[in-house]
């Protein structure tokens, strides 16, 4: 059997060549590389690297080199056969079964590119000729320049029947239709020009050579972009828009960014971000996001935030991952409703959308996100309804342990999210100091913001560290400003903070019995009553037999985040509101800036209620 090189090309594209190296030796990791005391020779230092971006190993001491292919058959002994058969087994791929067709395929792409390479000639001459003025006329008001048209290949073609057929005829009618640029109508008339008054533009595979056309209407009217047909050239699952230069432009910039259209990536490339690439009309396959995890370990999906762009996002996450690993996720970054990145450059420059590039949203938030804004969690049954959804998309993944993880983060999150009753959390009353409610961001881009503000001040929370203040009156005084600040929610306990920061300032020295005793005679609980450890609650503070040193350090740091909390939300809701307002970069960078500190905070406290902290 012979198996032709796509094929081939599948299997190293689907192949993650460290975690097949990774099984039979030792690999750490080393930059962007692998390395390990090479396997075929004896070493003591490491000078075999393994690069699954290129898919390849290599050892500087004795030059062993190859793909996954020739690691089985080199490093195991396997024969070619056997080596592409487990390879195929472990990528789910199936064997191509021994055809004549595959055969006649190959015969047929004989000249298809010859035909298609001299299409793309006739197009650019078109384009440069008398008839190729509104095409021209359309490039410029686009803001394209002539080199950039020159990069991509932009041509016309004339709105005729025939001039393409007459100017490519030596390749005979019958390569033309196989390549797609001529239609044979269903009954005996002839055939015809594909491509009619459109602007042109080539599809490259990913060594440059052209497989296919698009072409858009210039004025009004259906389809706005007409593609080639698929043919033995080109297959629109197997290929992405611009994947010939990305791939170079992605290790340099170390990226890869995923858009809609194939004039966003022209236009990014225009802006001089050359690493993007655009789907071929359909929505991402298997095979595409492959080729994109050659390129990088996280490449970005940057999708319209419109319904339609969300949807497409979303089936791209649940698409990944049956195939995610360690170091292979996908990342978003969504765009304003409504505008495209082209839209967004032309508007606010470049760097608004450098902006959105820099801060996108994990995998695991985007899927959190979509599911638990897809129903309101009312009922026992709509809860019940989410958890299932969590727990089915983290079946989805295929690596046992990113599954693991995946399964323990979004419980974690959704026991977070529905258990706290909402009155737990959303005090009526305001804070002392602070008039504004304390409340969970708007739209926090980890859920870890949502529940763990969301427990913030919730009444255990703001009773831990009323007793860690009864129980280390001393750090009273020095921290009163911030203990005064705390957004607490109960009459009773903004009593006790009162009661604590009067005794503090007329008592020299406290203990905590003496604390109590006031506390006591004032009516309100102290620390006899407190419980210590509460619900789930892990600060060392909050326990009797903690080591003082730290549950000090660690009181302190809650007083001093939780104070700052009410602050530092005012302050992304008013910037969330100026950027709705205007949508620019210094807008969008210092609410991005507020939006990762409140995260940051979050980080924080959720750490120190699961007792893990580490300061
Ligand atoms: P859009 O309709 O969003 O177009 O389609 P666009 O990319 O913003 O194009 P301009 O800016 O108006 O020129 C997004 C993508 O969907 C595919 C194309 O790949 C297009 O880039 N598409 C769209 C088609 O294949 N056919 C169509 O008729 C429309
Ligand atoms: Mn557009």
């Amino acid at each position: 059997m012979t198996l032709s090189p796509q094929f081939l090309d599948e299997l190293r594209a689907r192949t993650l060549l460290s975690a097949l190296v990774g099984k039979s030796a030792k690999l750490t990791k080393a930059g962007r590389e692998y390395k390990a005391c090479c396997p075929f020779h004896n070493e003591k230092t490491p000078s075999f690297y393994v690069n699954d971006e290129k898919g390849f190993y290599h050892c500087f001491g004795c030059q062993a080199h190859g793909d996954a292919i020739r690691w089985l058959t080199d490093a195991r002994g396997l024969p070619f056969m056997d080596a592409v058969k487990e390879l195929a087994d472990a990528a789910g791929i199936e064997m191509p079964a021994p055809d004549p067709q595959a055969k006649a395929r190959a015969e047929r792409a004989l000249g298809l590119y010859e035909a298609m390479e001299a299409a793309q000639a006739f197009f650019e001459e078109q384009y440069g000729g008398l008839e190729g003025g509104e095409a021209r006329a359309y490039l410029q008001k686009r803001g394209i320049s002539e080199e950039t048209r020159k990069r991509f290949g932009f041509g016309f073609a004339p709105d005729s029947r025939g001039k393409l057929k007459t100017a490519l005829k030596a390749f005979g009618n019958e390569k033309l239709i196989e390549g797609g640029l001529l239609i044979q109508p269903d009954d005996d008339r002839e055939p015809y020009d594909r491509f009619r008054g459109r602007l042109t533009f080539p599809i490259r595979d990913r060594r440059g050579r052209v497989i296919a056309f698009s072409a858009r209407i210039l004025g009004p009217g259906e389809p706005k972009y007409l593609n080639s047909p698929e043919t033995p050239i080109f297959d629109k699952g197997r290929n992405l828009f611009n994947l010939d230069r990305a791939a170079p432009a992605a290790r340099a910039a170390n990226r890869v960014i995923v858009v809609e259209g194939q004039m966003d990536v022209i236009a990014l490339d225009q802006a001089g971000i050359g690493e993007a690439v655009a789907p071929l009309g359909t929505a991402l396959t298997d095979m595409q996001l492959a080729l994109l995890w050659q390129m990088t370990p996280t490449p970005i999906l940057c999708f319209d935030g419109d319904s339609a762009g969300q949807k497409a996002a979303v089936r791209g996450a649940m698409r990944a991952l049956p195939h995610l690993a360690p170091g292979r996720s996908l990342a978003f970054a969504t765009l304003p409703a409504g505008q495209d990145p082209d839209d967004l450059i032309r508007a606010n420059g470049p760097g608004a959308l450098e902006a959105l590039l820099a801060a996108p949203e994990a995998l695991v938030d985007r899927l959190w996100r979509h599911e638990r804004e897809a129903e309101p969690l009312d009922t026992p049954e709509q809860r019940a309804g989410l958890k299932r959804r969590l727990l089915g998309l983290s079946s989805e993944i295929g690596d046992p342990d990113v599954r693991d993880q995946y399964r323990a983060e979004l419980l974690r999150r959704f026991d977070e999210t529905v258990r706290p009753p909402r009155r737990e959390w959303q005090p009526n009353a305001p804070g002392r100091g602070a008039g504004r409610r304390f409340q969970a961001p708007p739209r926090p881009a980890s859920d870890a913001a949502r529940a763990v503000g969301a427990s913030g001040l919730n009444p255990s929370v703001a009773r831990a560290v009323l007793d860690g203040l009864t129980r280390y009156p001393a750090l009273i005084a020095e921290h009163a400003e911030a203990i005064a600040a705390l957004p607490l929610a109960s009459g009773e306990d903004r009593k006790r903070r009162d009661l604590l920061l009067d005794a503090a300032f007329t008592h020299d020295s406290l203990d905590p019995a003496a604390l109590d005793t006031i506390l006591a005679g004032a009516g309100v609980p102290g620390l006899a009553e407190a419980s210590g450890q509460q619900r789930g609650l892990n600060f060392s503070f909050a326990r009797a037999n903690a080591d003082p040193e730290r549950a000090q350090r660690e009181l302190v740091l809650v007083v001093d985040v939780l104070a700052a909390r009410p602050e530092l939300i005012a302050a992304h809701e008013a910037a969330t509101a100026r950027l709705k307002e205007a949508f620019d970069e210094t807008n969008f960078a210092e609410q991005q800036r507020l939006r990762a500190e409140i995260e940051e905070s979050d980080r924080r406290l959720a750490r120190l209620v699961l007792g893990d902290e580490t300061i």
